[in-house]
């Protein structure tokens, strides 16, 4: 209730300006609405015309939706393509010369990749892969820095038909160990080193100790890209230099053509348990929605210079990095860096160097931009803007105001964002020549996307009221199963009681205002989202427990000013519970634990120990209250069921 009555108190609106709207894509709301009725007519009709105009086919479909087998949805599944072909080769007989990525790296160093320069890395790369034993259906590890080769392995992979999944350059051994053994990865790419904000990180060590784990002897091939030279072990009988391996490969490689339905790729993301789910996309339809979203959204044209300062770990950098900017021809910016490296006017001065019209973030980065230098902005020439955008987490309207006025000389419209890893493309979103904006609000659904807010049974909920956000059609771009778990997609996202499992229930809840515009209110499930990364409470939990310290753990958010939220955790310890001189160390020691055990982005904030947890008498832990606490707030609900009242003064005033 309260998020509701504190949104309900923006009343800020913002027209499109006439300028934008002259140019755009989509160029006003009637057009927006006649894309959603022809959608709402007959929506298989709608998006097989998307994808017959979007997308090259080898093989073209006959058939639209499959949906005997629900939630198992199949899209234009007779139909053939290869994506890396679509990205690339699409391009060479009208674009070749044209820059494709402008990478800059942690240092400041320029390099220009063209889409022919592109297509030769990649199909280079291809033929190094299948001359290592990469086969189509492979599952292939990428762990690498955010750089020109993390776009090229990620598109090799595609071009033969292997399924990539990306883990993040800061998760841990622990964590890549999992995602290689869950998927069965025959291959791992990777490099030396990652530089970041001036600072190493050893990326190959890191797959050794994961490799060395239990169970991931499916690993073949190691492949190592060089990027600063460190000195690393290198197993004779499994690891290989890029260098090396591309040495004698041809610049040309025939794509594999694949069914519409073949695997693009895996993404592990966290949910209510402590296992990460294996996000399955598909190749068409995948393509389809970050195609027309790069339109729709980002009102695309070819002059642009976009960036995503995503990295490719995270779903934003596959779909606005690696693939829609790609298949739409763009010009694109990859950072290597982080933003206030060497100092906080870094983004500031790329898009200054760069000349970027499309500047795609997240709403941390712009927090804390505001907190290192508000008036930053101001020193550099931000002309070239036409176009920001917002993605990952609610933003907040003060964010938002100050990304508009001062990065956006209030002429540039913000789209602010809403999907998630498994719908692989904006779901609810400003058409930005379109739609008026509301400072905090994701506006309305793409056409095609049927969003809706409905209650426990399903029902739609009135205008003002909170509830479930759902998305009641399939839609080509949406998960298609957890890898190895299909019974879990079948629970996790199409629960039964929700309209016989015929809805995909997102996890998160919102409403709509009296115009219609969605506000996501925030996650329904034990899911934190801290600095716009997805944290399973659960996964923390069991990370903490699992060292010997440890008897019990609960982790939940807080508010945090930069963040957004924040990781908080309630500690109960083997031993006797811990002297007021012992307690900065114990604290130290379980979060540098937890960094180990999943990454360091997984650490907790704050740690509080206790003697118990506060739980029902049936055992349950009462994490509203401990959320209550971890807030600060006054406990004003019914503790009635609660077994032991007196350790929420304990918990509350912590040692
Ligand atoms: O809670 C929503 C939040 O991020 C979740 C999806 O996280 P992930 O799969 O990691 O993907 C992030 C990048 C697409 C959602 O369930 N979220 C994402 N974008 C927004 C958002 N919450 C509010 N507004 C957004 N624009």
């Amino acid at each position: 209730m309260a998020t509701i009555e504190s949104i309900l108190k923006e009343t800020r609106i913002f027209q499109p300006a006439h300028e934008f709207s002259q140019q755009a894509n989509i160029p006003n709301f009637q057009a927006y609405q006649l894309l959603c009725a022809e959608a709402e007519e007959d929506f298989q009709r709608f998006w097989a015309k998307q994808a017959n105009e979007q997308i090259f086919w080898h093989k073209p479909f006959t058939q639209i939706l499959d949906d005997h087998n629900p939630p198992f949805y199949k899209w234009f599944s007779d139909g053939k393509l290869n994506v890396s072909y679509n990205c690339l080769d699409r391009h060479l007989a009208t674009q070749a010369d044209k820059t494709a990525i402008i990478f800059e790296s942690d240092a400041g160093e320029v390099i220009y990749s063209t889409y022919r320069d592109l297509h030769q890395r990649v199909c280079q790369f291809s033929n190094a892969l299948k001359s290592n034993g990469i086969k189509k259906g492979d599952r292939v590890v990428i762990y690498m820095p955010m750089r020109i080769e993390a776009v090229v392995a990620m598109q090799a992979c595609a071009r033969i038909g292997a399924i990539h999944s990306v883990v993040f350059g800061g998760f841990s051994s622990k964590s890549l160990h999992e995602r290689i053994h869950d998927a069965g990865a025959v291959a791992v790419i990777t490099a030396d080193e990652q530089v970041r904000g001036g600072k190493h990180n050893p990326l190959k060590a890191t797959v050794d100790e994961a490799i060395a784990m239990s169970d991931v002897s499916t690993v073949k091939r190691v492949v190592v890209y060089q990027r600063t030279g460190a000195a690393i072990a290198l197993n004779p009988e499994r690891d290989v230099w890029w260098h090396d391996i591309i040495r004698n490969s041809s610049k040309e490689c025939d794509p594999e053509w694949v069914d519409a339905e073949h695997p693009l790729f895996t993404l592990y993301t966290s949910g209510s348990t402590g296992k990460p789910k294996g996000v399955q996309h598909s190749s068409a339809g995948y393509l389809l929605g970050t195609k027309v979203s790069m339109q729709w959204i980002f009102d695309y044209k070819p002059a642009d210079v976009f960036w995503c300062t995503a990295d490719v770990g995270w779903i934003t950098g596959h779909s606005y990095v690696t693939y829609g900017p790609l298949a739409m021809g763009a010009t694109q910016v990859i950072f290597e860096g982080i933003p206030t490296y060497p100092t906080a006017g870094r983004f500031w001065e790329i898009i200054q160097k760069h000349h970027v019209t499309t500047f795609y973030t997240a709403p941390t980065a712009i927090r804390s931009l505001i907190k290192l230098g508000a008036d930053l902005p101001r020193q550099y020439d931000l002309s070239s803007l036409r176009l920001l955008g917002s993605v990952g987490e609610p933003i907040n309207p003060e964010a938002w105001m100050w990304f508009y006025e001062k990065v956006g000389q209030s002429r540039c419209p913000i789209v602010d964002t809403w999907w998630q890893t498994e719908t692989g493309c904006h779901m609810i979103a400003p058409i930005p020549g379109a739609m008026a904006l509301k400072p905090g609000s994701c506006t309305f659904p793409l056409p095609g996307i049927f969003a809706a807010i409905v209650d426990e049974a399903g029902h739609d909920v009135e205008s003002g009221k909170g509830g479930f956000l759902v998305i009641k059609k399939p839609f080509p771009s949406q998960i298609r199963t957890l890898w190895g778990d299909p019974e879990r997609f079948k629970q996790t996202y199409f629960p039964e009681d929700l309209n016989h499992g015929k809805f995909y229930l997102a996890g998160d809840s919102a409403y709509r205002d009296k115009d219609g515009y969605f506000w996501i209110m925030g996650r329904i499930d034990d899911v934190l989202n801290v600095s716009g990364h997805r944290l399973g409470t659960m996964e923390i939990e069991s990370a903490l427990v699992a060292h010997p310290l440890v008897a019990e753990a609960a982790v939940v958010g807080k508010p945090h000013e930069i963040k957004g939220e924040s990781v908080i955790a309630f500690v109960v310890l083997k031993g006797k519970y811990p002297q007021k001189e012992e307690v900065a160390d114990i604290t130290q020691t379980l979060r540098e634990w937890v960094a180990k055990e999943i990454g360091p982005i997984a650490k907790p904030e704050e740690i509080r120990f206790g003697e118990n947890l506060p739980k029902t008498r049936s055992g349950k832990i009462m994490r509203r209250l401990l959320r209550a606490l971890a807030k600060g707030e006054e406990i004003t609900q019914d503790i009635s069921t609660l077994e032991n009242p007196a350790i929420l003064e304990q918990l509350k005033n912590p040692s």
